[in-house]
């Protein structure tokens, strides 16, 4: 996944170029550059590392010209060099292009442009579109109808945006199962693959569908599909703010997230009435039931799961997005596939999304990126209403998805209005005052090698979540179970000291997961509870108030999300964006 951001304006663009670049800088950071034209030329600078190393190394904000583009890459095809990098430019350096998205035909494509003449500077899938559209401007000589001509010969998934040295005034754009969408600012127009890059500008927006192709000056938008045909389409409003991009006062965006979340698990409640029921419609009708998500998300898929088997007495099958192709005997007309994302573009989960609809599936979605993929794409859609989440590691969306699955299995169940909300609130917050305690966890076990995270029932994906959230920000080796599982090999694993949480409400699970609790501590573990109820098994107790049982696993997660970050930082990583990962995973 890469970041990208365009902008054709009145007034230079370098800087509010550079200012998107770091908004959208968590879907890849390997390498970095912009374009811009100035005086006549088209001038790039580029490079691998951080958008502040390539800015500290070139001066991209000194860059001149009120049209220009800027990316940040995540390396798919071609290694993480300076020449890699994007923009790329063509043989006579006329035509600039930044790409999101992987070209699958590129191989034919280099070698008959090479056959042509033209000359490669890089080992990236994206440069021969800068090559296909320099030659289609020339026999063509109009920036949108060359790029209309260039996507057709284009096979896999893009959104791309092209500069042409001769035409200042205009940018032009493709979108192909990659999110690509236009800002319509006053006297500026922004092409980005998120809002969050020109949120500061303006918040109209036009999101682009695929094969649509557009070309933009700094006062107008024109569109058309692949036929050529113009496709008329108006702005709408997004809901984001600025100030939910800042990072405040927080050191990192990771610890901003983490803390929004008294507030954001009572937006998450705010849903309309009609699209909720009708949700739970869709749900309590199918023939047969799917949950699909990746990663945390699906962590989310199994706690909705758990209470629609118990409370609902609906039999869902919950598998992960990339597996979803190997599970379709029970998949057809009738069958509803309900699919968890925060940025509603993961490509394992548009993959099952496009599988349920082949066997005739309907798809309902639980998305936070309004206008995303899975959004779109989805026959009933509910938001998360968390705000944007910047931060690699998903925090607040969890939380959030985890309010909205119960909200969905309340109306299956029949109850109509979330209760408990306020409570939940108060309850987030004080969950979130452990953060000392954890700091003070983080000194004591930051160099042991391995974490366990054990609990039963609805808590087992919270085990889960805990384990993936440290993986991912500390690079600490962490497994998540049903504590159950622990007799078969994990137990062999504990040593002295070996640090292992368990996650144990009070309930009907409690006394089981204790005498897990003891097992492991005999073994010599270090046990640490998070729990409402304090047990003298536990050698580390970190206290979570007692909510209703379907909130359980929100309040859990505080403390885990704690541990992960501080476990980062106490380790020189930055927690918000983790090596060898993304914020939204759009390669298979
Ligand atoms: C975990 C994390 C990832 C995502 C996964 C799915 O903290 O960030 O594991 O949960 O990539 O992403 P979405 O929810 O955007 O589909």
């Amino acid at each position: 996944m890469c970041g990208i951001i365009g902008c054709v304006a009145e007034e230079p663009v370098a800087g509010i170029l550079l200012e998107g670049l770091r908004r959208v800088e968590y879907r890849g950071y390997d390498s970095a550059g912009m374009a811009t034209i100035s005086g006549g030329r088209l001038g790039v600078k580029k490079g691998a590392g951080r958008v502040s190393e390539i800015e500290g190394r070139h001066r991209m904000s000194s860059m001149l010209g009120s049209t220009g583009m800027a990316h940040t890459r995540w390396a798919t095809h071609g290694g993480v060099t300076d020449a890699n990098a994007h923009p790329h430019a063509s043989c006579r350096e006329t035509v600039a292009v930044i790409h999101n998205g992987i070209i699958e035909n590129y191989i034919p494509l280099r070698k008959a442009l090479r056959a042509k003449g033209h000359r490669f500077k890089s080992e990236t899938d994206t440069e021969v579109i800068a090559h296909i559209v320099e030659d289609e401007y020339k026999r063509l000589g109009d920036p949108l109808k060359s790029t209309l001509a260039a996507v057709k010969k284009l096979k896999g998934q893009y959104a791309i945006a092209v500069l042409f040295q001769d035409r200042p005034d205009v940018m032009t754009g493709a979108r192909k199962d990659a999110p690509l969408i236009v800002g319509v600012g006053k006297g500026m127009t922004f092409l980005a693959s998120d809002v969050l890059a020109f949120i500061g500008y303006t918040d109209r927006t036009i999101f682009l569908d695929n094969y649509e192709v557009v070309e933009i000056t700094k006062d107008s938008v024109r569109i058309v599909g692949l036929d050529g045909k113009k496709v008329k389409r108006e702005p709408n409003q997004v809901a984001w703010e600025l100030s939910d991009v800042s990072k405040s006062d927080y050191a990192h965006y990771t610890l901003k997230e983490i803390n929004e979340q008294p507030r954001t698990v009572v937006s998450a409640a705010v849903q309309d009435q009609e699209k909720l029921e009708e949700f739970a419609q869709a749900v309590r009708k199918a023939k047969s039931l799917y949950i699909t998500a990746s990663g945390t998300s699906y962590h989310a898929g199994l706690l909705m799961k758990f209470r629609l088997n118990k409370e609902a007495k609906l039999r869902a099958d919950v598998v992960v997005a990339g597996e979803l192709k190997e599970h379709t005997e029970f998949l057809g007309k009738g069958s509803v596939v309900v699919a968890l994302s925060q940025s509603g573009e993961t490509a394992d989960v548009m993959e099952a999304v496009k599988e349920a609809k082949k066997h005739g599936a309907k798809v309902y979605s639980i998305v936070n990126a309004a206008g995303s993929t899975l959004a779109r794409e989805s026959d009933g859609v509910l938001l998360l209403n968390c705000g944007p989440e910047v931060g690699v590691a998903a925090t607040k969306s969890f939380t959030a998805q985890v309010v909205v699955a119960n909200l969905v299995v309340d109306a299956v169940l029949g109850r109509k209005h979330p209760n408990g909300l306020a409570e939940l609130s108060d309850a987030v917050a004080q969950a979130l005052k452990c953060e000392g305690q954890v700091q003070e966890l983080v000194r004591q076990y930051r160099d042991r090698p391995d974490f366990y995270f054990v609990a039963r029932g609805y808590e087992s994906p919270v085990a889960m979540e805990g384990a993936l959230k440290l993986k991912e920000l500390s690079y600490i080796h962490a497994e998540g179970m049903p504590a159950s599982e622990l007799k078969h090999g994990t137990l062999a694993l504990i040593e002295k000291g070996t640090p292992v949480v368990v996650i144990n409400p009070s309930g009907p699970i409690h006394a089981e997961s204790l005498s897990n609790a003891e097992e492991l501590k005999a073994r010599g573990a270090d046990v640490i509870g998070i729990s409402d109820e304090n047990d003298e098994v536990y050698r580390h107790y970190i206290h979570v108030p007692r909510v209703q049982p379907k909130f359980a696993p929100i309040v859990e997660a505080i403390p885990l999300q704690l541990l992960a970050y501080h476990m980062s930082v106490a380790r020189r990583n930055d927690p918000d964006y983790p090596r060898n990962l993304a914020k939204s995973v759009t390669v298979k």
